[in-house]
């Protein structure tokens, strides 16, 4: 592979011993994948930031990288496993906690930025189209290269964080125009995108074309919309992008044709849907909610109280937006509890719930995966009735 000096010199140690091991990586990764150089990017999203998907071997890992490594590019963080200010109420353990902080203040050190949510694109972390970055929320991923036009492959926490020190990453896979192109056209026979429909759609296409990317044509999607598809098309399926027209950038229209109506999606959703009894808890904001999902369920709730313990998860900038509005009080009022910094699905609760109801078809994968908790996929409106009713 072919090094320019600022590469060379990272290589050489003479800028400290954590950029030589993260430029040594991602030269070994551009290697295996067969990448001529390595490119500059303009902003890192890091992901494995929660202590309980870290583990031990994760923190002591950051803690090293942090003896000498410093971010060299914008870099902002994935959630971590509980919410940074106010764990106690989500029933996180004081070993936990300090365990989490300790990966938080090694971050710090590192010099990244602590926003701990998986929409960047939301905060603040904002590319610009054809930009080179290197990200690793799935879904944030999906997003960027979709919605944003920035290119980037679906990093590993490591490999972020090596580009967030050195500011490259090898050009290959996403970076090239040539892995861009979409394969199909997928037309939504529909008048409106229902609620959980973009959801289901990433469901159907991860099962259908796996890692081809659709070049989709439909009615008119909202940013929460795009959000929800983003997660869920990259849970599904092995792509890390699709085009939406008159959203994402021009490309060449495939000439190969999937038809999807009204049937294929009741059909699909109805595959996800499970059962609504013994609901232990209605779990809400994946990805994390905008201030127009945080009004919806305001509004949804009239001020009524929850019997169902409720919990939204949403980006700390967010929150603040929202409490400056009085939505975060409001729904306090109805026994809601918002989280920040993190998320249902990387907060050390397996086995906490038995069943978790949830608007997401992301969070749905990976409660039933990772917390083993039994599912119910139902919209906002639902979900919410749920919660007041039992
Ligand atoms: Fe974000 Fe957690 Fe969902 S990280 S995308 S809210 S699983």
């Amino acid at each position: 592979m072919k090094l320019d000096e600022l590469q060379k010199e990272y290589l050489s140690g003479k800028l400290g011993n954590s950029a030589k091991k993260m430029m040594e990586l991602l030269i070994t990764i551009g290697q295996i994948y067969g990448a001529k150089r390595l490119i500059k990017v303009s902003s890192v999203q890091i992901a494995g930031v929660s202590y309980d998907n870290i583990g031990e071997e994760g923190l002591q890992f950051i803690e090293d990288v942090a003896r000498d490594g410093k971010v060299s590019v914008k870099a902002t963080l994935n959630p971590a496993g509980m919410d940074l200010e106010n764990w106690g109420e989500m029933g996180i353990k004081k070993e936990f906690a300090e365990k989490q902080l300790r990966i938080i203040s090694a971050f710090r050190k590192i010099g990244a930025e602590l926003s701990c949510s998986c929409v960047p694109y939301l905060i603040g972390n904002i590319p610009k189209r054809y930009e080179h970055i290197a990200w690793s929320e799935s879904s944030a991923v999906c997003f960027a290269n979709s919605v944003i036009g920035a290119r980037t492959n679906r990093e590993g926490g490591i490999t972020a964080l090596a580009s967030a020190i050195t500011g490259f990453t090898p050009e290959y896979g996403m970076h090239l125009e040539v892995n861009r192109l979409p394969c199909i056209k997928v037309c939504l026979d529909l008048r409106d995108i229902e609620p959980l429909y973009p959801g289901v759609l990433g469901s159907i296409l991860g099962e259908k074309l796996r890692n081809q990317i659709p070049y989709i044509v439909g009615p008119k999607p909202t940013l929460e919309q795009l959000k929800e598809l983003s997660a869920s098309i990259a849970t599904y399926g092995g792509t890390s992008m699709f085009y939406w027209e008159g959203i994402s950038e021009e490309v060449k229209v495939p000439t190969k044709e999937l038809i999807l109506n009204r049937k294929d999606f009741e059909t699909y959703r109805e595959r996800l849907k499970g059962d609504k009894r013994g609901v232990e808890l209605v779990a809400l904001g994946c990805p994390h909610a905008t201030i127009e999902e945080l009004k919806e369920v305001r509004d949804l709730l009239r001020g009524r109280k929850v019997k169902i313990e409720t919990w939204i998860s949403t980006a700390r900038k967010i929150f603040t937006e929202a409490k400056e509005l009085g939505i975060v009080e409001e729904m306090k009022k109805s026994g809601i509890k918002i989280f920040c910094d993190t998320c249902f699905v990387v907060a050390p609760i397996r086995g906490k719930f038995k069943k978790i109801a949830t608007n997401s078809a992301k969070a749905l994968y990976y409660i039933q995966g990772k917390l083993r908790s039994e599912t119910y996929y139902g919209t906002t409106e639902e979900l919410v009735e749920i919660a007041l009713n039992g």
